[in-house]
């Protein structure tokens, strides 16, 4: 975790807003995990190349859902075969096919017609079935990734379907893989597995390996548990004993989560510009929006908030304050609910000049940042002990300019 001196040193030297990240809280993360065969890191939650080249460092592999994760997986220096990086996704538009195809890297249908285009292109290519096991489960319904109000996967009943493909085409069946979502309570997790284990039943084709997805939950609010991480793996390693004595042979056990792995490393700091009250709110404005973190616009997700305020500072007292961002919407709030309800945060009164830090926002933070409002994306920071560097410098708002610069 980031002391507040050392978030103060980042903001002064890079400047705000920005995002930080300790490396040794990802490396404690990627520690828990480590009775899987495989950690497939799923870097959508945070994919700078610096943070995948930390990845790989750990033996952590890799996953990518479009061209440009692929792209980043390369530089960060996985290898394009024995399985570094799988392809997860449910179309193959034309160009991510054709590098696909090019590299070798397999790929994780979530559809038939994925398999139908990448066999005529690539008989013997690698292939992994995301089976969408008719439930599912997520943190909001936006993140819940199975049933049939899901797009994902392929439907579970399709398997035979899927498996005639295969067959028809040559290609090479490497495992199932199953996401049901992100943010997934234990309850749904017994269910999974022996979803898991029926599919596998239901399959006349032989794998080396099974991916349990991502979805870990990490604790966002005060006084929520940590996963237990030995009782997820206990389950699926069952799972996967269950599936080994019906196939004859050792299967290999993935999993394949983003948050887990790098929402608690990370953090956004801001600084407060203004402080307001209208009626009974009292509105505390800082530098950094929804364009720079999304998640509390988009699911109404909670974040815990402190500030970093000068040395001399007497404590000053708790007050209901509501925390906004610059942007030109009455929804650029951190500090909202489910349906978009503003709601106040009982914390120390901010005062201009504070820096206020938005934690555990390493995953899904910078990763899903926009120009809305033609605002750059802003600067990563990487911290390891003792050293703290910048991982992306600050876009600069003339090569926002300069992509429309085309006559
Ligand atoms: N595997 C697949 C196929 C996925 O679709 C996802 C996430 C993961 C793994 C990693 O899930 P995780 O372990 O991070 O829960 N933007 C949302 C989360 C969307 C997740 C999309 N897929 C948020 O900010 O909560």
């Amino acid at each position: 975790m980031l002391q507040d001196d050392t978030l103060r040193h980042i903001a002064e030297r890079f400047g705000t807003p920005a995002w930080a990240y300790d490396a040794e809280t990802i490396r404690r993360q990627i520690a828990a995990l480590r009775r899987f065969d495989v950690i497939r890191y799923a870097q959508k939650a945070c994919s700078n190349t610096h943070i995948l080249r930390l990845m790989r460092a750990e033996g952590v592999r890799v996953d990518a859902v479009s061209l440009g994760e692929i792209e980043r997986a390369l530089k960060a220096g996985y290898g394009a075969g024995e399985g570094d990086i799988v392809f997860t996704a449910d179309v193959l538009d034309r160009a991510t096919l054709a590098r696909v195809v090019e590299t070798g890297i397999p790929v994780n249908a979530g559809s038939i017609d994925m398999l139908h285009q990448l066999g005529a292109q690539a008989p013997g290519h690698a292939v992994w079935l995301r089976i969408n096991p008719g439930f599912g489960h997520g943190h909001s319904h936006k993140t819940n990734t199975g049933g049939e109000s899901s797009k994902h996967g392929i439907w579970h009943s399709d398997l035979p379907e899927a498996a005639r493909a295969i067959r028809h085409y040559g290609l090479r069946l490497a495992g199932l893989h199953m996401h049901i979502g992100s943010g997934v309570d234990y309850s749904h997790l017994a269910r999974v597995c022996d979803a898991m284990v029926a599919q596998v039943a239901a399959l006349d084709l032989d794998i080396g390996a099974i991916s349990a997805g991502g979805g870990l939950s990490i604790p966002y609010r005060d006084g929520e548990a940590s996963i237990d991480t030995e009782h997820y793996f206990g389950l699926w390693d069952e799972a996967r004993r269950r599936i080994e004595a019906r196939l004859g042979h050792p299967v290999s056990l993935e999993i394949e989560p983003g948050r887990f792995l790098v929402a608690q490393s990370g953090v956004l700091i801001s600084e407060v510009r203004a402080v307001k009250d209208m009626g009974s709110n009292r509105f505390v404005l800082v530098d950094a929006g929804f364009a720079d973190l999304m998640r509390p616009a988009m699911y109404g997700s909670y974040h815990r908030i402190s500030l970093v305020r000068s040395l001399t500072d007497a404590c000053p007292p708790l007050r209901p304050q509501v925390i906004a961002g610059p942007l030109c919407e009455s929804g650029d709030v951190f500090t909202q609910g489910d349906g978009g309800i503003i709601t106040h945060r009982d914390m120390p009164e901010a005062r201009v000049g504070d820096l206020l830090v938005l934690h555990d926002t390493g995953a899904y933070g910078a990763s899903m940042s926009s120009n809305y409002n033609s605002r750059p994306l802003i600067a990563e920071v990487l911290a390891d002990g003792e050293s703290i560097r910048l991982i992306r410098r600050k876009q600069r708002i003339e090569e926002l300019l300069a992509l429309e610069d085309v006559d």
